[in-house]
């Protein structure tokens, strides 16, 4: 029963990955080489979302495999969890030209893409990286303000699901003083998910 659901949403998942990668198709050729589309245990009760692929994950076709990647790997760690154990992905599939913050169009083009992602994958708790992944489900939020914040959100099958906002692991690079706010912030993960 486990392995035929697993095989259902690993087809869903394949599924998915084709259909919206032709139809986002033009916005891959402007930007980057290819589409980096979520990875991870599809059954996993925890989905991490990034903001938009960067150089090394256009590179490898996977998210967080660069310097942020090395971070979240390091805060799974923390909580005892392994990359292998939760579904990674972003909310904008393509790396946006020269490293730039995705913009507002570019996540619209990859919405429906993460509607259904969430859909299939069905987690018990989304963690958004980053103020772009939190705008999803929060537009009007300032991270500075809401780091850390959790509440419930509708998504589109009509569960509702817990969303935990945290920094972006990038933003510790840049400002060494948020890397004990993501910390702290990212131990709230193991209660959220005994709930
Ligand atoms: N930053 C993101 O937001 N996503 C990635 O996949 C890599 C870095």
């Amino acid at each position: 029963m486990r392995i035929s659901l697993r095989n259902d949403k690993e087809n869903l998942l394949l599924r998915l990955n084709h259909k919206m990668h032709k139809s986002c198709y033009p916005a891959l050729k402007e930007t980057s080489t290819k589409a980096v589309v979520g990875k991870g245990d599809f059954r996993a009760k925890i989905m991490f979302i990034g903001e938009a692929p960067g150089k090394n994950e256009d590179e490898f076709g996977e998210p967080f495999v660069g310097a942020s990647g090395k971070i979240l790997d390091s805060l799974l760690e923390s909580i005892q969890m392994k990359r292998s154990e939760v579904y990674i992905t972003n909310v904008f599939k393509y790396r946006p030209k020269g490293n730039r913050d995705p913009a507002k169009k570019e996540i619209a083009v990859c919405e429906e893409w993460l509607t259904e992602e969430i859909r299939i994958v069905d987690p018990v708790l989304i963690v958004t990286l980053g103020r772009h992944a939190m705008h999803r489900f929060a537009p009007d939020l300032k991270i500075s303000d809401s780091h850390g914040c959790v509440f419930q959100t509708a998504t589109s099958n009509r569960n509702r699901k817990t969303v935990l906002t945290l920094y972006h692991p990038a933003a510790t690079l840049y400002n060494k003083k948020l890397q004990k706010v993501l910390f702290d912030d990212f131990q709230k993960i193991p209660a959220l998910l005994e709930r």
